[in-house]
């Protein structure tokens, strides 16, 4: 038999173009030439363009996330022995939830292979929290990482050279060519890196809200469909949690700061700030112990997350991972002396009444700004850069009464964000309707 004649990719991008739905063969063999550098970003850029213009069938998703997930190299858990579950979320302000479930889970017996992401946008990123801790590394070899989360039963670490370089190619295209909110694209980046974690089972957060990249609820409950159908169609369980992301997680927003809140939880210290956190990670630790068969119910599975958090068991594992991971763990004994900004300034409320609302985006990119997010790709973070909040959307206020506080390392990078804070924090006479914590689930069976 003769061989196949090769698919030219200007014929794929003109089918997508007039709307055709693409064969396995297009879809696989455009990855596999964007991969080895054969087919120019140019036709890259017009494949992306058509799909955000026409979107993708389920089966055209499915096709395109796994030739993504099998660009470059995938973890392997067979040896573990063990139900591996990770959670992802798409991405908010203060949302450190990733530091409490991972070690919940991995008390539970469960393996947790975490790859995480950097700050991106006004949102934070996990690796950029970790790396606050002296010595942490998030650059391990993928043998390191089964090592790791073989002797704690979780590790998280970055994104190596060759996992998933397909994303990594497509991903700083679609930045550059307004092609990032295409819920087709976001599904197929996200989930190919997931699931070349090779997990049993997912619980994804998907943020909606003034802070959320897709801040209409439509939108999100969009994505979470595509996201949940993708990872079944893989042959993972998963679960997608709607969630309100309209201010601030928890009590503080910044690298550093957000590592301290949660040491104080596993510590055993509620801040009564870190309530609407601690919900979120036992409902959604909760999920994933469903889903690994320890717990009976999601609720169940909560409560049990609960437990493994107060009793000191999850800390128990955090220390473990930490230690193994380089990281100095001497500095958990006193977190809040660890915090070493050069300046803070706090932002007193003008008037009596209620905290109505604020654009919870405004407020990621006034933490970004203050020095935690980075000026140019690649560049340094501060860790002690942020804020802390004082009071939750509804809460009474009075003249005079701290409202948010404000620390950064460079007293030049205060002025903005202060005023960017001030614009946006609104007090009302009458207090706001405020939305549930967790808005839908969304399941795949
Ligand atoms: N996070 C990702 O990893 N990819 C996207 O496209 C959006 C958020």
């Amino acid at each position: 038999m003769s061989s196949p004649i090769p698919l030219h990719p200007v014929d794929t991008i003109q089918r997508k173009r007039n709307g055709y739905e693409l064969t396995d063969s297009e879809i696989g063999s455009f990855i596999a030439g964007v991969v080895a550098g054969d087919i120019t970003d140019a036709r890259t850029a017009a494949l992306l363009m058509a799909i955000f213009q026409h979107g993708l069938s389920p089966r055209e998703l499915a096709t395109l996330t796994d030739a993504m997930r099998r660009s470059g190299e995938v973890f392997d858990a067979s040896t573990l022995g063990k139900y591996t579950v990770d959670k992802h979320s798409t991405g908010g302000v203060g949302d450190k939830s990733s530091l409490l479930i991972a070690p919940i889970v991995a008390a539970a017996g469960l393996a947790d292979p975490m790859i995480s992401g950097r700050s991106l946008g006004h949102t934070g990123g996990t690796l950029d929290k970790l790396e606050t801790i002296p010595g942490f590394n998030t650059q391990l070899s993928l043998q390191r990482f089964g090592e790791v989360i073989a002797a704690c039963g979780f590790s998280m670490i970055g994104q190596t050279k060759n996992l998933v370089p397909a994303d990594r190619i497509l991903y700083a295209l679609r930045d550059h060519t307004g092609t990032v909110e295409s819920p087709y694209l976001i599904t197929a980046s996200i989930m190919s890196k997931k699931l070349a974690e090779d997990l049993r089972g997912l619980v994804l957060d998907v943020k909606t809200g003034s802070g959320a990249f897709l801040k209409r609820y439509e939108d999100s409950e969009q994505l979470a469909r595509l996201l949940v159908a993708t990872g079944e169609g893989n042959g993972t369980r998963t679960v997608a949690l709607l969630t309100a992301m309209d201010e601030p997680l928890g009590r503080f927003a910044g690298n550093w700061l957000e590592v301290w809140e949660c040491i104080d939880i596993l510590q055993g210290r509620e801040h009564p700030l870190s309530a609407d956190l601690i919900e979120l990670s036992a409902v959604l630790a909760g999920w994933m112990l469903h889903l690994g068969g320890v717990s009976s119910s999601p609720h169940a599975g909560r409560d049990d997350a609960l437990r493994l958090l107060r009793s000191g068991a999850a800390y128990e594992r955090w220390l473990h991972m930490v230690r193994l991971q380089g990281g100095n763990t001497s500095i958990f004994d006193n977190p809040a002396a660890f915090h070493r900004p050069a300046v803070h300034h706090v932002l007193r409320a003008e008037r009596d009444g209620y905290l109505a609302g604020m654009d919870c985006t405004e407020v990621g990119w006034a933490v970004q700004r203050l020095g935690a997010g980075r000026e140019v790709p690649g560049g340094p973070v501060a860790a002690h850069a942020g804020i802390e909040m004082h009071v939750k959307l509804g809460s009474r206020v009075t003249v005079g009464q701290p409202l948010v506080t404000l620390f950064t390392e460079d007293p030049a990078l205060l002025h903005t964000p202060l005023a960017m804070l001030n614009d946006t924090l609104q007090i009302a006479d009458t207090p706001p309707t405020t939305q549930a914590l967790i808005r839908q689930v969304v399941l795949g069976r």
